[in-house]
């Protein structure tokens, strides 16, 4: 994920560039760049953050202009370092571009490319599409609008770029096939953003460009949209903007909590991108690739983290264990730095951490590695501590976690364990691979089985309504699904501060039975193959103790709904998959709950979003 901006107009472009960078940092902060002309071309970029940029760019380069691109980078292709931040500029030096995506045939085109004299400074995709964009104006001698449509008619992939030619910069050429990209129309200037942010102080009128077109924006001039598959002219509609700034950050959503709950079919998609290759029937997961020996001759497998990435974690131990048959251990990183753990050669320790920035995992990661371990992370955000202390890892690409209480990261991280557990079976020659085509074509299904599920938000608000005056709240799951009960307790905790429990639903009878009566509601993960006899008969203990059950049952079911209080269902899925889809009503259970009670759900007190101190 990335940030475009773009300004074409009489103003200041570096100011409406750099404050509109600033406010997509949220879109990825990895590098950031901005290009301007003004009788010459001058490109200032860096690794971190806008107001890095804005220091480098002040003692740098001129910053009167009144045409400008700007890019807040997300790493996708290549690390984020200087060379690698947008804008990146053609081998001409005319032609220069920021891009939000990812250029599948990147590759291809390249190789074509170098075969045509072209080199390349970069690894980015975003490079060669400047190039292709360059030799295609050459070698058809067209204009820059027409250029850049023939160039992206021979592109696979998810793009929103804007492009401008130093040698004609009194336009700047915007498309879009799967980035959002909107277009701010002033008086006598365009302002582009990856979302409206950029130009809310300018304008209120907003194009937002359709999937599969182009536009040519010009600031005194006729500006032209049009079709990149037929050439065909559109009047896109011009839309008045109502919302506030505020609102607009959160996509709409009223918190950024309930945003990232409903991104979670994207960010899995975006996990499984170019990694589950459904047609060939394959897993491509570079760092298990480079390091599959190490894998398959482990002894033992420890997953260290903190928080809601222990869980996923435990929910990693139960997957490992059944499809590639290596014993894991999970330990909370704060445990595992203080004690003195047995790590033996062979043994690999896997770091979980949304921010990669987690002081107790990256402790216990160093002193994993002191013992001789081979260390690999799992991190949402490049570049962070976790990532470079790690021996290998691999991204999660769920994709900037702004509310507090973690949600995305979870199935993100549980999404890349599948990945790891499957290679890894597979290799070992544990599952055969038709068991492996199976779980590869239900991963394949997980996003729009999410969607399915979070299609159930009024219900479970209407349910929050009638549990939000308790004080107390168990929650209950076996097997693959106990470590979702502690998840849905932890996040009821954090943002409602009701106490909520997290228990393996047989231990019930061991002591927790004891707290319930009628004020104390249990939540039940009775998924359809997750041992559920055995749950219906805690399910009826709870009851003849008159306490309340909120269950959450397979579609289908027929039991469990005629027993329990109040039912949320979800899609049929493996049952080693179904934490991925039984967390959502949990995590939605807890949002309306805190929202009723009046809680500041994305920035609940005591906490923080990276854990930097012990
Ligand atoms: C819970 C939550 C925390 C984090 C924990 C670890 O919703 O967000 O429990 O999971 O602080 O953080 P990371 O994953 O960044 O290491």
């Amino acid at each position: 994920m990335c940030g475009i901006v773009g300004y074409i107009g009489d103003k200041n472009a570096y100011e409406i560039v750099i404050n509109g960078l600033r406010r997509l940092e949220y879109r990825g902060y990895d590098s950031s760049g901005i290009a301007l002309y003004n009788s010459e071309l001058n490109v200032c970029k860096t690794k971190g953050k806008v107001e890095k940029l804005v220091k480098k760019a002040k003692k740098n380069i001129s910053l009167e202009a009144n045409i400008g691109i700007g890019h807040t980078r997300w790493a996708t292709h290549g690390e984020p370092n200087n060379v690698n931040a947008h804008p990146l500029i053609s081998n001409n030096g005319s032609l220069v571009i920021v891009h939000n995506g990812i250029i599948e045939n990147y590759a291809t085109i390249k190789n074509e490319l170098i075969d045509k004299g072209y080199n390349f400074k970069s690894e980015t995709d975003t490079e060669v599409l400047v190039n292709l964009i360059e030799y295609v104006q050459e070698t058809e001698n067209v204009k820059l609008g027409k250029a850049v449509q023939l160039a992206l008619s021979q592109v696979v992939g998810a793009y929103a770029i804007a492009v401008f030619d130093k040698k004609k910069p009194d336009e700047i050429v915007v498309a879009r096939l799967g980035s959002p990209l909107a277009i701010g129309i002033g008086e006598s200037e365009m302002f582009i953003g990856s979302d409206v942010t950029p130009f809310l102080d300018f304008t209120r009128k907003v194009i937002y460009l359709d999937e599969g077109q182009v536009g040519v924006l010009r600031n005194h001039k006729e500006t032209k949209f049009y079709e990149i598959s037929n050439d065909s002219i559109i009047s896109p509609n011009i839309e008045t903007l109502e919302l506030e700034l505020s609102e607009i950050e959160k996509g709409g959503f009223d918190h950024f909590m309930l945003k990232e709950i409903h991104e979670q079919p994207k960010a899995i998609i975006d996990t499984l991108r170019g990694r589950l290759k459904l047609n060939k029937g394959i897993i491509k997961l570079s760092g298990i690739d480079n390091n599959l020996n190490k894998f398959t001759s482990a002894n033992k497998i420890t997953i260290i983290g903190c928080g809601t990435s222990w869980h996923a974690g435990l929910v990693g131990e139960y997957i490992f264990e059944k499809i590639s048959r290596i014993p894991v251990e999970v330990e909370y990183a704060s445990e595992f730095r203080y004690r003195d753990p047995i790590i033996n050669p062979n043994d690999i320790v896997i770091a979980i951490s949304q921010s990669g920035e987690t002081a107790d995992t990256l402790a216990a990661m160093k002193l994993a590695k002191e013992k001789g371990a081979f260390v690999f992370g799992i991190c949402n955000v490049v570049g962070s501590s976790i990532t470079r202390e790690s021996n290998s890892g691999t991204y999660t690409h769920a994709g900037p976690e702004i509310g507090v209480a973690s949600t995305k990261a979870f199935t993100t991280q549980i999404t890349v364990l599948y990945l790891m557990a499957l290679k890894i079976g597979k290799a070992k020659g544990i599952i055969s691979n038709n068991v492996f085509n199976k779980y590869l074509a239900e991963l394949n299904l997980i996003p729009e089985k999410i969607e399915k599920s979070l299609s159930f938000n009024n219900k479970i608000e209407e349910i929050a309504d009638q549990i939000k005056d308790s004080t107390n709240c168990l929650y209950l799951g076996r097997g693959f699904n106990f470590p979702v009960a502690l998840e849905g307790a932890l996040k009821l905790k954090e943002i409602s501060y009701i106490h909520a429990e997290g228990y393996p639903a047989a231990e019930m009878k061991h002591g927790p039975i004891a707290l319930i009566d009628e004020n104390m509601p249990t939540v039940v993960i009775a998924t359809a193959k997750g041992h559920y006899e055995k749950v219906v008969s805690n399910i009826r203990e709870i009851q003849s103790r008159k306490g309340k059950i909120i269950a959450i049952i397979t579609e289908g079911d027929k039991d469990v709904k005629e027993i329990a209080d109040y039912y949320i269902e979800i899609p049929e899925t493996i049952e080693s998959l179904t934490p991925l889809l039984t967390t959502i009503p949990l995590q939605l259970l807890s949002y309306h709950i805190a929202v009723k009670l009046g809680k500041n759900v994305d920035q609940p007190r005591n906490l923080a979003k990276s854990v930097t101190v012990e």
